[in-house]
């Protein structure tokens, strides 16, 4: 029995009901569908439109159709449309007539939006734990080998040493950002579209805000016909998963790039690796290339449904039931992929031995005209004479540090003999103290800025 329309009603072809239904994914909004329900239940008994013994009928009915639902033991009709028709079809069958009531004044408009909201609303705890892990992963990392020289990398060419650690907060950063925007995005997440009706507002003295509480919500919907075609926060909640996404496979390239031979900088631990069937010694980063991937799909679902929403006329119209695939396969991706970057970060191993030889003393070119700099002389001109002298020492195939102070001199008369001590990658690292830079003290302070952030 279909809960619109009448029984003689012409019947659907089977091919469109298949095409309408949305029952086989938003089966997995029940919990949030009956939470919502029983709310509605009391906010209607409340205002007097249950009896006590109507209300108490109900709740029991939709607790024990959760329980159906939970252990495996509700069956799904041909007709249940989607998880709401079929919540209530079951209801009527242990309650009867009584069940009927529970869908006064509301609508599935303001039902399904309210149900969405509500599956986010305890995703986002989920997510924001996962981001914190990983970022304590990474900040684990560079706290065990604080004073692990790397170079660093502009256009993927060696530009300046850093530290190990500062590469990996760098990566912290980023998810950092990622747990505010989740942060800043709940306020408009956490808003109550219930008694909105189908488009115009319930016509009963329901307190909203009264369901609101309940339910967990900060707010209540300003406009009823808003609050049904609004999904700003499915888009924004996507935006925020392919902005996760992207990070993830920045960090996952770094890391397949210093996992190869040719940079050899990490090792990962074997549990994140698969062999290859044909050839015997290698390890393939796999998990680090499909979280490269993922992003992919994450910013097709932002694409997609941004285009799903574009252009359409005010009030629910059932373009809308698209949205919950994508936010179902966000939060999936996310959280797959959150099960498994904490622990391949966590167990990776650096490899001092290759960074250092990485570590050409090429690099330290800019530290020479900042020794210029400190002598007095304009950047440009101390620029200058500086590629004259890296030139120099490519011809003669000599690193800088050998050639003679009087070979410097040719290139500028500011070169003294204490220019060697410039010549050294930790003192060039260490001369970064700066709020933000890559000095040991300066990361130390990353370190206990992040955790400060954790704590709050
Ligand atoms: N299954 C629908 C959805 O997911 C529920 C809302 C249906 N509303 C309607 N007026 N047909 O969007």
């Amino acid at each position: 029995m279909r809960l619109w329309g009448t029984s003689e009603g012409s019947s659907l072809d089977p091919a469109f009901e298949r095409l309408n239904a949305s029952l086989p994914f938003d089966r997995r909004l029940y919990p949030q569908d009956i939470r919502g329900s029983i709310a509605w239940a009391r906010a209607l008994a409340r205002a007097g439109l249950l009896t006590p013994e109507e209300y108490h009928a109900i709740v029991a009915g939709l607790e024990a159709v959760k329980t159906e639902l939970d252990t495996g033991a509700f069956t799904f009709h041909p007709t249940d449309e989607d998880i709401h028709t079929a919540v209530e079809r079951r209801l009527t069958e242990c309650i009867g007539p009584a069940a009927g009531k529970l869908h006064t004044g509301r609508s599935r408009n303001d039902q399904v939006a309210t149900d969405l909201r509500l599956f986010l609303m305890e995703a986002w705890p989920r997510l924001d734990e996962g981001l914190r892990e990983l970022e304590e992963a990474l900040a684990t990392q560079a706290e065990a080998h604080l004073d692990l020289l790397m170079p660093g990398y502009t256009h993927l060419q060696r530009a300046q040493p850093i530290r190990y650690a500062h590469w990996c907060l760098a990566h912290a950063w980023a998810f950092e950002r990622d747990r505010a925007r989740l942060r800043d995005a709940y306020p408009y997440l956490a808003t109550l579209p219930l008694g909105s009706g189908a488009l115009s507002g319930t016509p009963f003295p329901v307190d909203r805000e009264a369901l609101a509480r309940e339910l967990g919500f900060l707010s209540v919907s300003p406009n009823s016909l808003d609050a049904v075609s609004d999904r700003d926060f499915v888009a924004e909640f996507l935006f925020i998963a392919a902005m996760i996404g992207v990070h993830f496979s920045r960090l996952a390239e770094d890391l397949i790039l210093f996992a190869s031979a040719e940079f050899g900088f990490v090792a990962l631990d074997p549990a994140y690796t698969t062999g290859s069937s044909l050839m015997p010694q290698k390890r393939n980063p796999d998990a680090l290339e499909l979280a490269r991937a993922k992003a992919g799909r994450l910013v097709g679902h932002l694409m997609g449904f941004l285009l799903v929403l574009k252009g359409l006329p005010s009030g629910y119209n059932k373009d809308l039931q698209e949205d919950k695939e994508p936010v179902f396969d966000a939060v999936d991706t996310l959280e797959a992929l959150l099960a498994v970057l904490p622990g391949l970060v966590r167990t990776m191993q650096p490899r001092p031995e290759r960074m250092r030889s990485a570590l050409e003393e090429a690099m330290l070119a800019t530290e020479l005209a900042d020794y210029l700099v400190r002598k007095g002389v304009p950047f440009r001109e101390a620029h200058r004479a500086v590629s004259g002298l890296v030139e120099e020492s490519l011809r003669e195939g000599k690193p800088l540090s050998a050639l003679p102070v009087e070979a410097m001199r040719r290139h500028h008369p500011a070169f003294d003999s204490d220019v060697y001590a410039a010549l050294d990658s930790e003192a060039a690292v260490e001369r970064r103290a700066i709020l933000g830079g890559t000095a040991r003290g300066a990361i130390e302070a990353q370190i206990q800025a992040l955790r400060a952030r954790w704590a709050t």
